[in-house]
């Protein structure tokens, strides 16, 4: 019944995620004994296998912070200067906790005269000399700020002092602790590398984490602090900005480009590869095997596939070339799986379903732009738009994204003329994703559970020998399989 993936990605269509699906298979475990753990790259293991693109809207310090916690990863864009890129890998390897605070901070002469500087914060910390680099020595809440008539008194005649501060070495549960050193409200965390403070942790932050879904093991690097990965180009310059990265603590870098197949990354792959031993490279896109056997042969110790599939992708429509991405990741796992090279599935996730079908087809790992963008961890504002609350999410290559420097991703750093390969626009907010991607995971494993495979590489073997049967879906099967026929209805997963 149906047919083996090796058929059905046989005969010479681009087949989509939405295109195909799997048939059920037989059941004889719960859903919470599938395991989800599985390789970035050769030599870095997850729990989740979840990683957040390098996108300027997508992956900054709070993103890759809160995917490492999660038990996923988080890999820094590079639109940005050597030095910036290395500043936010710096922020995450500080951190234990699993969020970004971003206090304001302010020095014991400062006022506050309107209620803008405390922006989002709940409170105003008050260091000895107003900046991150200077002991902290009060807080000023908003909530009694609001209360005073003389606001341009000088903080430090009406903060609340200050006894404590905790490393932010800490995890959530000693910060926890700390708190009640302070009499229980907050406790600024300090790095004593960085020799600043680094968080500022409120009661309320510690009970809204504890009342979030479990999440899973975190992932930390060999120097013991969360995982972090970088994205860089293969330019000549790219050389120096990889010394600012594993001068920082990158645990990884992907080689960033639409088309990986050239002699650019391969030689930077070797580059790589005989001046950094020690540190995974990953190496795409690619989406045929012949890319992909030319980047192992290099030496990638990961490959990241999918061109043209990304939400916000235009390079089909721009230059006639990608591929499908059910099919693409199928056709390269199938490559990679001989080489113990993993596959990182980028691009045209848009929900657990798709994250179960890249999976299953061979993928170690998916990278989501679009499906992370729009989060409380997603670099920027919140703005509302037509009445709905949105966060821009914009392509890298797109002109806006290009404009500040991300041209070499798809090699218009040779030529004077600008084209976009992706659009600017935005997606709706969708919380934290310490709480959406829990229950994601918790989704992916119901879906491989219908499938009888308990793990990853269970489902790889079930596929490759013929038990896993897929078929294509028409059309009609693909409105029938979404919700169809009602006037209205609200989409709420969890
Ligand atoms: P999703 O579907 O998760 O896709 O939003 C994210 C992936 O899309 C790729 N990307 C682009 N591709 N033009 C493209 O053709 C672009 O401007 C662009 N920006 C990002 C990238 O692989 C990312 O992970």
């Amino acid at each position: 019944d149906g047919f083996p993936a090796d058929r059905l990605f046989g005969r010479g269509y681009s087949y989509t995620y939405d295109d195909v699906i799997f048939l059920p298979h037989y059941i004889d475990f719960p859903a919470d004994a599938v395991d989800l753990s599985t390789q970035l790259s050769r030599n870095i293991r997850l729990s989740v296998p979840c990683v957040a693109s390098p996108m300027d809207t997508v992956t900054e310090a709070s993103m890759a912070v809160s995917m490492a916690a999660l038990g996923g990863v988080g890999i820094v864009h590079y639109n940005n200067t050597s030095a910036e890129q290395a500043t936010i890998i710096r922020s995450v390897k500080s951190r234990r906790i699993p969020f970004v605070t971003d206090p304001v901070i302010m020095g014991p002469s400062d006022r506050i005269l309107t209620a803008d500087e405390f922006g989002s914060a709940p409170c105003v910390l008050v260091t000895e000399s107003g900046s991150a680099k200077s002991k902290p020595v009060g807080v000023v809440w908003s909530a009694d700020w609001w209360n005073r008539t003389d606001r341009d008194a000088p903080l430090s005649s009406y903060m609340v002092g200050l006894a404590a501060s905790a490393p932010s070495s800490y995890d959530l549960e000693q910060v926890a602790a700390s708190l009640g050193l302070n009499g229980g409200k907050c406790v600024p965390t300090v790095s004593e590398e960085l020799g600043e403070v680094v968080d500022l942790v409120t009661e309320a932050d510690v009970e809204r984490i504890r009342a979030l879904p479990k999440l899973g093991v975190p992932s930390f690097g060999s120097d013991g602090r969360f995982l972090v990965g970088a994205a860089m180009g293969t330019r000549e310059q790219d050389k120096e900005r990889l010394e600012h990265l594993v001068r920082a603590g990158a645990n990884v870098v992907i080689l960033d480009s639409s088309q990986g197949n050239s002699i650019y990354q391969i030689e930077m792959i070797k580059y790589v590869k005989s001046t950094y031993p020690d540190l995974d490279v990953i190496g795409g896109n690619v989406v045929t095997a012949y890319q992909a056997q030319n980047l192992i042969q290099a030496g990638a110790d990961g490959l990241r596939v999918g061109m043209g599939s990304g939400s916000i992708c235009t390079t089909q429509e721009v230059c006639a070339v990608g591929r499908g991405q059910a099919t693409a990741v199928y056709k390269v796992s199938s490559i990679a799986q001989h080489s113990g090279v993993p596959v990182i599935a980028d691009g045209g996730i848009s929900n657990s379903g798709h994250i179960v079908k890249a999976l299953v087809l061979g993928a170690s790992t998916v990278m989501m732009g679009s499906f992370l963008a729009g989060s409380t961890e997603a670099p920027g504002v919140y703005e509302y738009r037509d009445g709905r609350k949105v966060k821009k999410y914009r392509g890298m290559g797109s002109l806006e994204a290009m404009t500040k420097g991300s041209d070499a991703r798809y090699l218009g750093d040779t030529l004077k003329l600008k084209i976009a390969q992706g659009v600017v626009g935005a997606v709706a907010d969708k919380g934290s994703v310490l709480k959406f991607i829990p229950y994601t995971m918790q989704a992916v494993k119901q879906g491989f559970q219908d499938l009888g495979a308990s793990s990853l590489p269970s489902a790889h073997s079930l596929l490759r020998n013929q038990v896993l049967r897929l078929e294509v879906r028409t059309g009609a099967a693909q409105v029938e399989g979404g919700v169809h026929g009602l006037v209205s209805y609200e989409k709420k997963a969890f």
